[in-house]
């Protein structure tokens, strides 16, 4: 996949691609268009979107707050449209996704997405987190609506010293995934804001549309068998 941009728009494509100026071959671009390959953001911005998808900032978040890295094992639920399996899947390869999904239509659109993007290291399965297969994992992540059901399963699958992640919205989750959750350490609750200025040196100031508010990241730390 390629971009190609006259200095200002953007288009990606494989092929020839149609442009206000004209048809690009990204193998034989004309002059006024410079061509180089996609990134993976370039990418993840193509992607399809079915449900609402983890807000980049939180991604972050999450990294940070987990210091996931290369060789990670991590099972995720539900995957939505993909979006944070993807960005998962960048990160820790060679180490795997277990990414699940419940609905048939949500899954096939995730399973899609990270197929179309390359990943040979996501096994995507079109059932519930809740009877998470896998053993030993590092991270468990719960972008659902109600994570604590999935919390002893969760506990299972985490080796000592692994995390479980919650992404949600409201108070009210926040509450019965702290109730439910006391068998994990060093819990935290955790929102950030963002905020993305102009860049126009005259008016240089917040871009008019800011996000108030996206979800808690939840996180605990399994410390005991
Ligand atoms: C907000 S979306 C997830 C978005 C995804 N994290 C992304 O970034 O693209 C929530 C998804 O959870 C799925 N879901 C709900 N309960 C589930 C369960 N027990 N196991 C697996 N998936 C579940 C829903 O079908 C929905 O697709």
């Amino acid at each position: 996949m390629y971009v190609v941009t006259d200095g200002k728009l953007m288009w990606l494509g494989e092929k020839e691609i149609k442009t206000g100026k004209g048809i690009v071959d990204p193998k034989n671009p004309p002059e006024w268009a410079t061509v180089f390959e996609a990134s993976f953001l370039d990418k993840l911005s193509k992607i399809k979107r079915g449900p609402q998808v983890v807000n980049a900032k939180d991604v972050g978040l999450l990294i940070s707050l987990t210091g996931i890295g290369t060789g990670w094992n991590i099972a995720e639920g539900g995957a939505g449209s993909g979006y944070l399996t993807s960005w998962l899947a960048h990160i820790i390869d060679p180490g795997k996704v277990y990414s699940y999904e419940l609905r048939e239509d949500h899954h096939k659109i995730a399973k899609t997405n990270v197929e179309t993007l390359g990943f040979k290291n996501v096994v995507s399965k079109n059932q519930s987190i809740f009877e998470i297969e896998e053993k030993n994992l590092d991270l468990v992540i719960f972008d659902l609506p109600d994570p604590w059901e999935g919390v002893d399963a969760a506990h299972n699958a985490l080796k000592v010293g692994g995390y479980l992640l919650s992404y949600l919205p409201t108070t009210n989750q926040v509450r019965k995934w702290l109730i439910a959750t006391k068998s994990f350490s060093d819990r935290r609750v955790v929102t950030s804001s963002l905020i993305d200025w102009k860049t126009d040196p005259d008016t240089f100031r917040p871009k008019s549309k800011t996000l108030a508010h996206t979800a808690f990241v939840c996180i605990g730390r399994k410390t005991k068998m």
